[in-house]
């Protein structure tokens, strides 16, 4: 509109200046053709360059990239939240590569036979990345593999961008309009931030001054180098550096709801959900049948990815015949 209204004001003048009218009609062609010409893409290659970021509105084109990373340390086998979590991706966010860093290699398995075949009627593809298990950090002993997890996170950002996952956490919704954005992460109202889904440009300001807080490393507080020190000392202060998202990558603490409470259907508006499965108890025993026949969230997530999202796995002939390394894919 703004254009147009440039465009009318110049033919008023022209027609004023009719002597300099031909000059005038050169003005306008010329900004037509700037205005055609598509304004060129920032690559942002240096963390400066996010100076000013509008942290609201994004930008009008991608750029994290549609890679997504797992870290999973010591394990050859991936379990059936696991299981989860990949097939959820996959059929959601529909990734370009999935990255796994590992300190062991390769994976196998049975759930991880189905990740595969899942793999071969999608276009993502799988890379290994060797990462050894950091042991220390700015010189400080790490103390414990789930700290050395979250070290390794921000590192794998920092290197490659795209989007990180823990484990547990489940993709519900295509999450492409946030690889608009400098950093996108989870942070409820009145909690810390959530470590458990993380969408970040690999020059993202935010990545730095966070690992950059474990210079103040304390090895025997849970969540607070990977929580507490970033919400507090950095993003409070500097809010402008992320695009918040309070409610819907669902990393608030929604556990009671998610196993107990079957008429809790909210989840159905998130983009993402963490189900902290391996910190319920009897989730331990919840696998592709058990899931069947119960009606909590977690259960009704797990249909819901696996059974009402193409490509759909067939229940009948896969599940309940348990014929299960011969998964078909139903034809929609
Ligand atoms: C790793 O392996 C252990 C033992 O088999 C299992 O309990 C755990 O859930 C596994 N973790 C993942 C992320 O698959
Ligand atoms: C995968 O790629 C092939 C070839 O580029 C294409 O024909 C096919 O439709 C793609 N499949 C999906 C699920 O995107
Ligand atoms: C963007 O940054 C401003 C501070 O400049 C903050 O108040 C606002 O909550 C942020 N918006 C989002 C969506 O993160």
């Amino acid at each position: 509109m703004a254009f147009w209204n440039l465009v009318h004001l110049i033919l008023g003048y022209a027609r004023k200046l009719r002597r300099h009218s031909k000059a005038c009609l050169t003005l306008v062609l010329i900004l037509i053709i700037l205005y055609l010409i598509p304004t060129p893409r920032k690559h942002y290659n240096d963390p400066q360059m996010f100076d000013k970021f509008n942290n609201e509105s994004g930008l009008d084109y991608a750029i994290i990239p549609n890679i997504v990373h797992y870290v999973i340390f010591n394990n050859q086998t991936i379990d059936f939240i696991t299981f989860l979590s990949m097939v959820s991706v996959i059929k959601f966010q529909k990734p370009e590569l999935i990255m796994i860093h590992s300190n062991i290699g390769s994976l196998r398995g049975y759930y991880w036979d189905i990740v595969q075949s899942l793999l071969s009627v999608t276009n993502s593809s799988i890379e290994f990345h060797h990462t050894p298990i950091p042991t220390h950090v700015y010189g400080q002993k790490l103390s414990s593999i789930y700290h050395a997890s979250d070290v390794t996170r921000i590192n794998v950002l920092i290197k490659h961008g795209g989007i990180y996952l823990d484990t547990d956490s489940i993709v519900l919704k295509n999450l492409n309009h946030f690889l608009h954005f400098e950093m996108v992460l989870g942070w409820p109202e009145t909690e810390d931030m959530g470590s458990q889904i993380l969408l970040a440009h690999k020059n993202a300001r935010f990545l730095r001054l966070w690992l950059n807080g474990y210079r103040i490393y304390k090895p025997t507080i849970w969540y607070y180098n990977a929580g507490q020190y970033p919400t507090e000392q950095i993003l409070e202060k500097r809010p402008d550096l992320v695009h918040r998202v309070k409610l819907k990558l669902g990393v608030h603490n929604i556990l009671t709801k998610l196993h107990e409470d079957p008429s809790w259907d909210e989840w159905r508006e998130f983009y993402s959900i963490h189900v902290l499965a391996r910190h319920y108890p009897g989730t331990e025993e919840m696998n592709e049948v058990s899931m069947m026949t119960s009606q909590s969230p977690y259960a009704q997530i797990y249909k819901y990815v696996l059974y009402e999202t193409a490509p759909y796995f067939d229940i009948h002939n896969v599940v309940l015949k348990q014929n299960l390394h011969h998964w078909v894919f139903k034809k929609n």
